[in-house]
């Protein structure tokens, strides 16, 4: 008798790669992880080190360096590797041009393994990559999912959180569109133990101060560059959030969550990848779920998703 291991591949060990690593490590999600770079040492050394803090975890996890051979059986390849980001950036789409190579080199060495389970790009901007990832791949759009405003929607309940003193778990709110400028907030679906935000707000006034809805998701969509500014990097919020996707495919949980998937019919919108909320198992992004849009957040929505259909004619080249 012989079971089929839970795999993970992650494809770039720098600090997004390696911390997702170590995030799916530490929260035991699968039997073997692989790690492969273009840099051979740092991929054996990251793998090295995190073998070494098995010996104090909950599972005993198989992390080590290995090769695109190693996608061929993988449940979950995930893509973080870019270009590195301009010091002086201040928009993740100045890096497509550099990391569009980067993309093409790496998705056509994972499907020349045999790979036919879930691609989840991280590499920015996320949600172009993903569409790119997913041109080149061939596979079904279901499974190619980006990491896109998850991780934005998790900054939003904290802000929101903060101001409220509360768990940002209690804190439910869908940020969508681009993991970029151009990101919503679906505002009118936005809750706070059951409670509608804008009645949250209004009875809370001495706790909501100066904040306003549009001062927070300006806070939201800035918070990315708060932490790249003075860090070079930000790692453990995209490093949980990508583990959080990884772990409703492994488990087949159906947890919704807002990342890029491919969006042809619903929110009115054609053939693009952007963010709305999924419903995530072991098949991918297995649905899309349509929440009834604003005006103004349906014009938003298409400014997105315009937005980044512009950019699908480079990708051509
Ligand atoms: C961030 C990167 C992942 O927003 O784009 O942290």
């Amino acid at each position: 008798m012989s079971f089929k291991n839970s795999k993970v591949v992650i494809v770039g060990t720098g600090n997004v790669g390696s911390t997702t690593a170590y995030s799916i490590l530490n929260q035991g999600l699968c039997e073997e992880i692989v790690l492969i770079d273009v840099n051979k040492d740092k991929a054996y050394a990251e793998a090295l080190d995190m073998a070494h803090s098995v010996y104090f975890m909950n599972r005993n996890i198989n992390v080590h360096a290995g090769d695109y051979n190693d996608c061929a059986d993988a449940d979950v390849v995930i893509i973080t590797a870019s270009a590195p980001m301009p010091k002086d950036s201040t928009s993740r789409l100045e890096m497509l041009a550099p990391s569009m190579r980067i993309m093409k080199s790496i998705v056509s060495s994972i499907m020349a393994s045999g790979f036919n389970g879930i691609l989840l790009v991280i590499s920015n901007p996320v949600d172009i990559m993903t569409y790119y990832a997913w041109k080149i791949s061939g596979l079904p759009a279901k499974q190619v999912i980006g990491s896109g405003t998850n991780l934005d929607s998790a900054r939003l309940c904290c802000e929101l959180a903060k101001l409220y003193d509360l768990d940002a778990k209690s804190v439910s709110a869908f940020v969508c569109g681009e993991h970029g400028d151009s990101e919503f907030v679906v505002w009118n679906s936005a809750t706070i133990g059951g409670k509608k935000i804008d009645d949250v707000m209004s009875d809370n006034a001495p706790r909501t101060g100066s904040a306003t809805k549009q001062s927070l998701l300006k806070m939201t969509a800035q918070s990315g560059w708060e932490i790249f500014s003075r860090k070079g990097n930000t790692c453990y919020g995209i490093a949980a959030s990508a583990t959080s996707i990884v772990k409703s495919i492994l488990f087949n949980e159906n947890q919704i969550y807002p990342v890029t998937v491919y969006v042809d019919g619903a929110y009115g919108l054609k053939g693009v990848f952007l963010s709305v909320p999924t419903i995530i198992d072991k098949t991918g992004a297995k649905e899309v779920v349509e929440i009834k849009l604003q005006p103004d957040e349906e014009a938003a929505l298409q400014k997105s998703a315009s937005l980044l259909k512009s950019f699908y004619k480079e990708l051509e080249m």
